[in-house]
């Protein structure tokens, strides 16, 4: 039931006030002043001051004095003292920087996970934000697309529990209370799924890829009580999402019951007359409104024309008042309408903004979040000796590493990985070598220097080396589509080049998504792909190069091993005429002539200092209702203690429709000290067998399964067994 106060407000309310309360601005409309940087096409749009003085909300990262000054005159402005709601983007960290989300999948650690999103929503709440754009919980298969940096990774199932995660450490139980931002899961739906990879591009899949791989983690975050969905830029069945009343009436309220705000992304209600769904920005607004499009963040078409479409009797009054009413609800769950400046406190952002609790944090999911993917038994290195380690690439010295989308991180306050090192060998033992740095690529920029051969000359005396080579951090993120996804060609050469000093190479790659790093692989000895680590990465690096912290990052994220595989993904559907690694004679098979069906490195997949051996996969049906207990043991067969990410499978043999392969159902990571063992156990309930037919009806049919337990999403233990 809704409040009185809030009944009555609606009440008292003009179309043109309710119209305005419907809109979101950028800051510098209430402040002229105020510079933001925006995250999509800047128009102005001829507002009036009354427009402005009743607009609902602002967009945009500031700073508490600022939004004081802009919600203080706000309110003396509007008639109704209805306090303006802040949001922004705040999607691995506000100040402390915390690994790239698609980083943060790889861990499996949804403690930590819900932790680093707690500490972002702290430090972002004392510059008086309300609201967070996160988390993107948009499943991602195609490395091509720069926006896969924002999301937990090509997995319905970790995408879904990451995205719990961020939305209870974000929430918390109450948003009235002090260090709490209310979440908004984007960009509904399948924004991940464009064609080609390519941003903003068009997407079209069938109901059941919706509904069984796309859509579960909107709908986890929903369960979690998310306050807010924003929509995203492109079609669902030839409809743009923002305009799309299956979308967001039938399933996002009707089905799953969602009761918060739905609001648009940037500019995307006015895009729908791009898409040519609409004549103009009247028909924009009744599309939107009609769809239950709550908030049009960027674009005029309600303030312009809502209260006309009124009017004419062309739109239902109590759609707009629908939409009112949740925003106000939202202001009131906030707790604005008591204290409309909530947490803003410039003191507190001095206080708590990069504190020693938030930076260990930092440096544990970080730490937790790269991947060992080889190791010919060159790590951990041993500061034994008088160790001397030459570092040469573009990422040696540098300090951006925060990754795309980082608050108000700054890259001054990052650790690079030369100066992680320095603090544990001394600067005498840390040599480096072609340090320039990578610019964006949209700035023009291609390649580092040449500088290939003075390195190898700067290293010769060292006794390990590391290349630290990538991309810009830029060059991932929204608006960073790429075709090409080798290393530049100057860095490949550098790592081809260092391995004639015929000393250990480990190579560390920096980057927002999966690159293509096959070509360097022979080169070098040992590799973690080290994502967009944040502040703590030089340090977070250096604990894993010294076995300090032992690795248990895993891949959120299949790496391909060239761009043409792309998509490649370990869920996929068995097809009429699978490949099953037969002989290369075996023509008319689904495969690639020039290139295995495989990645190079699939999703689950990450080594680490200890050897975990799995054995004894046992598997009881349990006849009384439809399940089973599935069991294996675990050994840690080295001298080092470790962390082993442990993940459950599942296929479902035989169906009415056809099925993916596998699927991940489960994932426990469990700490074994060196020599010991454990039995790992997970139930298996009927929900984890059911699947969603061609009715859309989530079912269950009995037959066989097939169990697995392992290591990642290729070694896997495997045993059959019937559920009736
Ligand atoms: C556009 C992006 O797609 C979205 O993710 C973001 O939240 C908004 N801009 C606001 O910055």
């Amino acid at each position: 039931m809704a409040k009185q106060f809030i009944l009555d407000l609606i009440k008292a309310m003009t179309l043109e006030e309710k119209a305005a309360q419907l809109t979101q601005l950028s800051p510098n409309y209430f402040d002229e002043k105020t510079s933001v940087t925006l995250t999509g096409p800047y128009r102005n749009f001829d507002l009036t001051k009354e427009m402005i003085e009743n607009a609902g909300s602002v967009l945009g990262c500031v700073d508490a004095q600022t939004y004081c000054k802009i919600q203080d005159a706000y309110l003396k402005k509007n008639r109704h003292h209805i306090p303006l709601l802040f949001m922004a983007d705040i999607i691995h960290g506000m100040k402390t920087i915390f690994p790239i989300p698609l980083a943060i999948g790889g861990s499996f650690d949804l403690k930590l996970c819900e932790e680093s999103a707690q500490i972002a929503a702290k430090e972002a709440s004392v510059t008086g934000l309300h609201v967070t754009f996160s988390p993107m919980a948009d499943l991602v298969r195609d490395p091509r697309w720069g926006r896969v940096m924002e999301s937990p990774g090509e997995d319905p199932y970790l995408n879904s529990e990451m995205t719990r995660a961020m939305v209870r450490g974000y929430q918390g139980k109450d948003l009235k209370e002090s260090g709490r931002l209310a979440a908004c899961v984007k960009h509904f739906a399948a924004y991940g799924a464009g064609d080609g990879g390519r941003e903003y591009n068009t997407v079209d899949l069938s109901r059941g890829m919706l509904k069984e791989y796309y859509l579960p983690a909107y709908r986890a975050a929903v369960e979690e009580d998310v306050a807010l969905i924003m929509t995203s830029f492109n079609t669902i069945e030839r409809v743009p999402s923002t305009g799309n009343p299956w979308l967001l009436r039938e399933v996002l309220r009707k089905e799953w019951g969602f009761r918060g705000v739905t609001i648009s992304d940037f500019n995307s209600l006015d895009e729908i007359i791009n898409h040519s769904i609409a004549a103009d920005s009247k028909e924009a607004a009744k599309k939107g409104i009609v769809s239950g499009l709550d908030i049009e963040m960027m674009s005029a078409c309600y303030v312009t024309c809502l209260p006309e479409l009124v009017r004419t009797g062309e739109i239902k009054e109590e759609w707009v008042d629908e939409a009112v009413l949740r925003i106000l609800e939202l202001k009131d769950r906030l707790g604005l309408f008591e204290n409309p400046y909530k947490d803003a406190d410039q003191s507190g952002a001095e206080r708590i903004w990069l504190c020693e609790k938030h930076r260990k944090a930092a440096r544990k999911l970080a730490g937790e979040s790269a991947v060992l993917l080889k190791n010919n038994s060159v790590l951990p290195l041993s500061k034994a000796n008088n160790l001397k380690i030459g570092i040469a690439g573009p990422f040696a010295e540098s300090k951006q590493v925060l990754g795309g989308w980082a608050g108000q991180g700054e890259n001054k306050d990052a650790i690079s990985l030369a100066d992680g090192i320095r603090a544990v060998l001394g600067n005498e033992n840390v040599v480096t070598a072609m340090t320039q740095e990578l610019q964006e690529r949209l700035t023009g920029f291609l390649d580092v220097k040449d500088e290939t051969k003075e390195a190898v000359k700067a290293l010769k005396d060292c006794d390990v080396i590391l290349a630290a080579v990538g991309e810009h951090p830029g060059d991932s993120g929204e608006a960073a589509s790429k075709t090409y996804l080798r290393l530049s060609k100057n860095q490949e050469k550098l790592i081809h080049e260092l391995k004639e000093l015929s000393k250990p190479v480990i190579v560390i790659v920096f980057a927002g998504r999966p690159m293509e790093i096959e070509p360097i692989l022979e080169d070098c000895d040992a590799l973690i792909y080290g994502w967009f680590l944040g502040t703590e990465m030089g340090n977070a690096l250096t604990d894993l190069l010294f076995g300090k912290v032992n690795p248990s990052g895993r891949l959120s994220i299949s790496i391909p091993h060239t761009v043409g595989q792309i998509p490649v993904y370990y869920n996929y559907f068995q097809t009429g005429r699978p490949y099953q690694g037969m002989s290369p004679q075996e023509r008319f098979a689904s495969r690639y002539i020039d290139c295995e069906n495989s990645p190079l490195y699939p999703f689950g997949y990450g080594l680490s200092y200890s050897n975990f051996i799995y054995s004894n996969l046992n598997v009881c049906t349990d006849s009384k209702k439809r399940g089973a207990t599935a069991s294996v043991l675990v050994k840690n067969d080295s001298d080092t203690d470790g962390t082993v990410v442990v993940q459950l499978y599942i296929r479902d043999i035989t169906a009415s429709v056809v099925r993916p392969v596998k699927e991940l159902k489960g994932f426990q990571r469990i700490w074994l000290t060196a020599g010991e063992q454990k039995e790992i156990s997970f139930e298996i309930t009927e929900e984890m067998l059911k699947y969603y037919n061609n009715k859309e009806e989530f079912i269950f049919e009995a037959g066989e399964f097939e169990i697995m337990i392992g290591d990642n999403s290729e070694q896997l233990l495997k045993e059959k067994i019937t559920i009736l």
